[in-house]
């Protein structure tokens, strides 16, 4: 089945009983046109965002287009000697095509091209911020380099950002990037760049503060990293690494999003990240497997024991082992002898989904979209619609 369908249809196909489609298809078709036509202008906007990263070799044209609002482009990086953004040679040739490439399974899918990344060189970042005349090549490259590749807006992964002037430097370069992309979308007449940035799940770290005010006024939104609470690499316990709540800690996604908007960022400009990957951890006594059972590290070398949500599918199958499910931390886990792998599968994507809806948060992002087994948790993203659509399917 080709995936161009209007996207509440294809939700609400799983949920309609099989012999009701064909005769009920037409009326599908005509509260298909009728939610168009009443749709409200002032309806909340609800984007669906995801990563590529050039690292994972998937094809760009494998990727499902049609279920996400804006694509994100993964990685470029600045150059140590001028502080202007580069795209490595390789890297080159792909994210040239990305845009053109992605429109053709969804023309009015949106396209972005984040910068640094979880390798990207520290010091490099933190003097390129400190002076206002490298802020100032950066600025004026991103916007060349966004523009010379077809991208409609830029975003900002520096993950390890981890001092007050980093964080004061960084407010300065959004003020500065704001006022840059506006005055060149008027010079050019093009329609701005958005801009956005990844930051950590909450606003305040252990020393620092993220740059509210300055996220506030000159940003369209942040990806917020709802994920990697735990990791067996430094955690002597089973965890769950991305944790909507957890009864016995701050360290949970729930208090990271009222932190942010307890600190004046409004929940529009907040984007929730769900993690399509979980981790594997081995443990001391296998007998005893639950959530904060003891752990001796990683349970496979590569990654830190990180596995994407499709090998963790595949070795669920390959053992048969019993998914469970947790609903104080909401998050799924499974055992296979010594190994315990914690993850978010498709009841996890729903719920937290549907958190996002209900805190009026702007929408969800995915690191990363290769890392899915089928379009299986894309698709469950998807599903999560807010009451107003489904109330054109009376029949479901
Ligand atoms: C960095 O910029 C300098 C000066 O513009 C240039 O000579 C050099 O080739 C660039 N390096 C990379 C890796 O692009
Ligand atoms: C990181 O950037 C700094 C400053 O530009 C440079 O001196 C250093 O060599 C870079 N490190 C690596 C590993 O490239
Ligand atoms: C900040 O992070 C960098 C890179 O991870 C590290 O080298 C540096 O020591 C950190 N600085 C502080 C103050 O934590
Ligand atoms: C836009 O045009 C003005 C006036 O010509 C110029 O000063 C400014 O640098 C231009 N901005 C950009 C981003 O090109
Ligand atoms: C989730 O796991 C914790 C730790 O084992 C346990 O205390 C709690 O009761 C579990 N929650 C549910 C709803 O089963």
């Amino acid at each position: 089945m080709e995936t161009f369908l209007y996207e509440p249809y294809i939700c609400s196909l799983q949920r309609i009983k099989y012999a009701y489609m064909m005769s009920k298809i037409i009326v599908v078709l005509f509260h298909i046109l009728l939610y168009s036509e009443l749709k409200p202008s002032n309806a909340q906007t609800w984007i669906k965002v995801g990563y590529w990263f050039s690292g994972s070799e998937f094809p760009i044209s494998d990727i499902n287009s049609a279920l996400f609002t804006h694509l994100i482009c993964a990685f470029a990086d600045v150059n140590s000697s001028s502080y202007e953004l580069s795209v490595s040679s390789t890297d080159e040739q792909y994210f040239s095509a990305f845009t053109n490439t992605v429109r053709q399974k969804n023309p009015s899918v949106n396209t972005l091209l984040s910068i640094a990344g979880g390798s990207a060189n520290y010091t490099l970042l933190s003097n390129m911020v400190s002076k206002a005349s490298y802020r100032k090549s950066f600025i004026d490259s991103s916007i060349k380099i966004a523009r010379l590749y077809g991208f409609q807006g830029l975003d900002l992964c520096w993950v390890s950002a981890n001092t007050s002037s980093d964080m004061t430097n960084t407010g300065l370069l959004f003020q500065e990037w704001r006022a840059a992309v506006n005055s060149e979308a008027k010079n050019s007449s093009k329609k701005e760049l958005i801009l956005t940035a990844a930051v950590q799940y909450s606003p305040d770290l252990d020393t620092v503060s993220f740059p509210v005010d300055s996220i506030r006024s000159n940003l369209n939104w942040v990806h917020v990293m709802a994920y990697d609470y735990h990791m067996p690499e430094w955690s002597e316990y089973t965890g769950a690494h991305a944790a909507l709540y957890d009864p016995s800690s701050q360290v949970n996604t729930d208090y990271g999003i009222g932190a942010w908007i307890g600190k004046g960022l409004s929940a529009s400009k907040l984007v929730l990240g769900l993690p399509f990957y979980g981790y594997a951890w081995t443990l001391k006594n296998p007998k005893d497997n639950a959530i904060g059972a003891l752990a001796t590290g990683p349970a496979i070398s590569a990654d830190g024991g990180a596995m994407s949500y499709k090998e963790i599918k595949n070795y669920v199958q390959r053992y048969r082992a019993a998914i469970m499910y947790n609903a104080t931390y909401v998050v799924n886990y499974c055992t296979v002898r010594s190994s315990w792998i914690g993850f978010d599968d498709v009841e996890v994507v729903r719920i937290k989904v549907s958190y996002a809806r209900e805190k009026k948060l702007l929408g969800y992002f995915v690191w990363q979209v290769p890392y899915d087994d089928n379009w299986v948790l894309s698709l469950a993203g998807n599903c999560q619609e807010g009451p107003h659509e489904l109330d054109y399917f009376p029949f479901v």
